[in-house]
């Protein structure tokens, strides 16, 4: 008996030493739908994810998985989830074809019909014309597509996808995007663990954000961008001096109030018409002569969710990259 939901876990607890990359994590997924599962790095969605499709051992707290308790049944678990780890699995000397045959093999499909399964995904997944082709010429979106099309061998119920278009070009992220809502289409159930907001506002019917092992948030896309306020209004001033004048303006086409970032001169604010905001702060600064380097509108990011709901910021890989980058430049 699944009660409706396709995943359910409990206050799961997992430490690594003295680290508690899990720590009382509550989940609970409705079936045939896609769920996000957002967080920085290190906040623990490897972690949930490796835990519910049984690879690694769960120190507390208890989860089912299609109604079958993951500590208890892991085998019938593993029957009924596929998974596709952050880093891809498939075999860069082999085709698409020869990729997906030998999956249906481990699986014990018996060679015939794992070629008519390979077939078959090849089809769903757009890559019937790649099928003969090295995995080493496939773009990253395609190699994420025939990731994806390797976890669905045997058709599971549910699906966890860690982090399945990190790296990714728009195209290919797109690409990838389009399968999964097929797959959910089609019945599946999808986890999907994410760092981009964007990606789950897109797939996702319902968000659990995760901070440090636990559940600090979960709700729809729209009821959490509602949190943090919707579309954001945002200032880069020239002189540091004139933040103040700029936060007064902001504040009076904002239903909160402004964000300061002063180490990058910038204020921000939340807004709900957003055209009208913009043309009224632009003309505004401009009658008072406020000097502006950028001003411009966007969509709340994870990190502003982060701030809103943590009060501190969160470190994207990308910046962390950036970090090390910097570090040995130096
Ligand atoms: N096998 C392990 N041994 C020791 N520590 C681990 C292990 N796996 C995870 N951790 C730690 O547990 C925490 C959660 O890691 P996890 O990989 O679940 O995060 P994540 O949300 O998937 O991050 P990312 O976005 O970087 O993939 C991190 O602090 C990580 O260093
Ligand atoms: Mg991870």
């Amino acid at each position: 008996m699944t009660g409706g939901f396709a995943v359910r876990a409990e206050a799961l607890e997992k430490r690594y030493g003295e680290k508690r990359a899990l720590d009382g994590f509550d989940l609970a997924v409705r079936e045939g739908t896609v769920h996000g599962l957002l967080g920085p790095n290190g906040a623990g969605k490897t972690t949930a994810v490796r835990i519910l499709s049984t690879l690694v051992r769960l120190d507390g707290g208890q989860a089912q998985v299609a109604g079958i308790d993951i500590a208890r049944q892991p085998r019938e678990v593993r029957a009924r989830i596929g998974l596709t780890g952050q880093y891809a699995a498939v075999d860069e000397v082999l085709t698409g074809r020869q990729n997906l045959e030998m999956f249906g093999r481990l699986f014990h499909l018996g060679g015939r019909r794992a070629r008519q399964r390979a077939t078959e995904l090849l089809e769903q997944f757009d890559l019937a014309d790649a099928a003969g082709k090295g995995v080493d010429k496939y773009s990253g979106g395609m190699r994420r597509r025939l990731d994806l099309a390797a976890s669905m061998i045997l058709a599971p119920s549910v699906l966890f996808l860690d982090e399945p278009t990190t790296g990714l070009d728009p195209r290919s992220r797109g690409e990838v995007w389009q399968s999964v809502r097929e797959l959910v289409a089609s019945g599946t159930t999808v986890l999907l663990t994410t760092q981009y907001l964007e990606e789950a506002d897109k797939l996702a019917s319902r968000i659990t954000v995760i901070d440090q092992g636990r559940a600090i948030a979960d709700d729809t896309p729209d009821g959490l961008k509602n949190t943090i306020g919707g579309d954001r209004i945002e200032v880069v001033v020239t002189e540091r001096a004139d933040i103040p004048r700029v936060v007064k303006v902001v504040a009076r086409v904002s239903d909160g109030e402004p964000d300061v970032d002063e180490a990058e001169s910038r204020v921000h604010a939340s807004v709900t018409d957003r055209v009208s905001a913009l043309t009224e702060v632009a003309r505004t600064l401009q009658d008072e002569g406020v000097p502006v380097e950028d001003i411009g509108l966007r969509r709340p990011s994870l990190d502003d969710v982060f701030l809103r709901l943590t009060g501190h910021r969160t470190e994207t890989k990308d910046e962390k990259n950036a970090e090390s980058a910097k570090g040995t430049a130096a």
